[in-house]
């Protein structure tokens, strides 16, 4: 019987450990460049963008270049996806000639169909739903500045978006309180709500949500397709900006971060990602550690290894 391939869709796909695995990994990584070191040699990975992106497809691209291997570009608008292929037969027939595949859709059925009828590892590059890969970054970051983060309070402020449901998750495999500060009508999705139990809190009020906070985290009022929605949600997201006020009721060594791109003065002002307490560009950064030890954790390690697939 061929083995299933091992997917990275979620970070439900990962147990604690695992999670505790790639965040050393990608901080040893990290340290220590060494060009010798090629694992992936002569393998390809695929990279599906139905959105645009920066720091997904460079470090993507820039790890499998470190690795020994190759990253290509594939848009819908360049591929036969974009005129309706059916995303089963491009799933086999892009998995019988690479080695793994990545992707940012619209839509998150997207990537649990390609999975489904994937021979290789299929990696959530962002969806509607949820972005994984950018919360192996964070989570490195916050290790890296100031240790575990198990038992400390996470505080999210903005949109209840696949940011925040990625939040929730790692609340769950990495065992931290969250706080969610959220207007009305743009709360997260209750199922994955509900299943994170008592460690998810939900506020309306960012001065609450914020107190005695470790990591106080949001993002962008209007993600990518919502772009229409910009005037609307500034108005509804108008008390939903993470200030020095905010960062005043955390902790004093609390550390903020956001996914990027950023808008300063509309969900962060820049007195905050500028300060001292900022890690952005140091989480953006490890976007090319965390996804290195990702590649190697989901091509070398898990190869001869048995699925154990615990998506939603
Ligand atoms: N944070 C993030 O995923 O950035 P890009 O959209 O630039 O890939
Ligand atoms: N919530 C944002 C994240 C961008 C990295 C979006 O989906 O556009």
């Amino acid at each position: 019987m061929t083995q299933k391939p091992r997917h990275f869709i979620s970070l439900l796909d990962l147990s604690t450990d695992e999670f505790r695995h790639l965040i050393n990994r990608a901080t040893e990584l990290k340290k220590n460049r060494d060009p010798d070191f090629q694992p992936l040699k002569g393998q390809v990975l695929a990279m599906i963008f139905e959105k645009s992106s920066t720091r997904t497809r460079i470090s993507f691209e820039a790890g499998m270049t470190h690795f020994g291997g190759s990253a290509l570009f594939l848009s819908p608008r360049d591929t036969q996806l974009g005129r309706g292929e059916p995303l089963e037969d491009s799933a086999k027939v892009i998995s019988s000639m690479v080695d793994c595949i990545m992707l940012r859709t619209f839509s998150h059925e997207t990537v649990t169909t390609f999975a489904k009828h994937s021979s290789v590892p299929v990696i959530n590059g962002l969806t509607e739903l949820l972005h994984p890969c950018q919360l192996l970054a964070d989570m490195q970051a916050y290790h890296e500045h100031n240790g575990d983060i198990s038992g400390k309070t996470v505080t999210w402020i903005g949109d209840g978006n696949n940011m925040c449901h990625s939040y929730i998750n790692a609340a769950r495999v990495l065992d931290f309180k969250l706080n969610i500060a959220c207007p009305d009508g743009y709360l997260p999705d209750h199922s994955i709500v509900n299943a994170a139990g008592n460690r998810v809190t939900l506020f309306n009020n960012t001065q609450q949500a914020a107190k005695n906070s470790d990591l106080i985290v949001t993002d962008v009022w209007a993600s990518m397709g919502q772009e229409e929605e910009q005037i609307k949600r500034e108005i509804a997201f108008k008390d939903f900006q993470v200030t020095c006020s905010t960062m005043d009721v955390a902790n004093p060594d609390a550390l903020f971060t956001h996914c990027l791109p950023a808008h300063r003065g509309e969900e962060v002002a820049a007195e905050v990602i500028d300060g001292p307490q900022s890690v952005v560009f140091n989480a953006a950064e490890n976007r090319l550690h965390a996804q290195k030890a990702l590649l190697e954790f989901l091509l070398c390690i898990n190869r001869s290894k048995s699925i154990r697939n615990n998506e939603k």
